[in-house]
C-alpha cells in the first residue's frame, strides 16, 4: 500500500514558461493527458482557455512534479437532473444553466498514485470555486470523468448529473451543499 502524502508535503504552482523542460518528465497511463500537459495546456492559458496548476511532493530532499489540475468556467443545464430541477424551482430559481467551475484535466503521475495527490487538487478545485463563487457567482464543481475514474470522483463527493450510458459522464458537486 503506498504511503499517504502529508498536506505539509504538497505544493502547487501556476504553470508557466519555467515548467517547460520539468513537465517533460511527467508519466500517466493516458496518453492524451501527457499530450495536454506538454503541447496545449500553456497556450490554452495564454488565450484564456483554461488554467493549470502543477502538483508538487516533497520527500527525500526532492521535490518531484506529481500531478496536474486544469480548470475553466462553465455550466450546467440543471434539467438534465430531476432532483436538482426540482430542489432550484422549489426557491424559485428558474434558470437553464447554473454557473460551474470545470475540472478540464486531472492526471497525478504513475509513480505517485494512490497517495491523495488527485484528492488534493480536488480539494484545491473546491476552494477555487469556492473563492469564485464570491466574485461572480459558482455553484458547482463539475468534470467529464474517464470510466476509469469514476469511483475516483464518487469518492470525492460527486453525483452523476444524468443516469444515461453516455460517455464520459457528466458528474457534478455541489459547491452550497457539501
Ligand atoms: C484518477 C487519478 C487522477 C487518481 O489519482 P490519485 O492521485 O492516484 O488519487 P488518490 O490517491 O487521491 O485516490 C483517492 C481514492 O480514489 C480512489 N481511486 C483513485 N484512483 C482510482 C482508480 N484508478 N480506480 C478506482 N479508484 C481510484 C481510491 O479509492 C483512492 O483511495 P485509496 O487509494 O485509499 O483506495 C489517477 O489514477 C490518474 O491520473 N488516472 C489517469 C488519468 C485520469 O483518468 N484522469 C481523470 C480524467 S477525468
Amino acid at each position: 500500500m503506498p504511503t499517504r502524502v502529508q498536506p505539509c508535503q504538497i505544493s502547487y504552482e501556476k504553470f508557466s514558461d519555467t515548467h517547460s523542460e520539468l513537465i517533460k518528465s511527467f508519466q500517466n497511463q493516458e496518453s492524451d493527458l501527457v499530450a495536454f500537459l506538454c503541447e496545449d495546456a500553456f497556450e490554452n492559458q495564454k488565450r484564456g482557455v483554461s488554467v493549470t496548476y502543477l502538483f508538487f511532493i516533497e520527500e527525500n530532499g526532492a521535490r518531484n512534479l506529481a500531478g496536474y489540475i486544469t480548470l475553466l468556467s462553465d455550466s450546467i443545464e440543471i434539467r438534465q437532473n430531476k432532483c436538482l430541477q426540482t430542489a432550484f424551482e422549489s426557491k424559485s430559481i428558474g434558470y437553464k444553466t447554473l454557473p460551474a467551475l470545470k475540472i478540464g484535466r486531472i492526471a497525478t503521475d504513475t509513480r505517485f498514485q494512490r497517495r491523495g495527490i488527485a484528492t488534493a487538487m480536488v480539494k484545491f478545485a473546491i476552494s477555487i470555486a469556492l473563492d469564485t463563487s464570491v466574485i461572480v457567482g459558482c455553484r458547482f464543481l463539475i468534470v467529464d470523468a474517464k470510466e476509469a475514474a469514476e469511483d475516483f470522483y464518487l469518492k470525492n463527493g460527486f453525483r452523476l448529473l444524468k443516469e444515461d450510458c453516455l460517455k464520459p459522464k457528466q458528474l457534478y458537486l455541489d459547491l452550497f451543499i457539501n
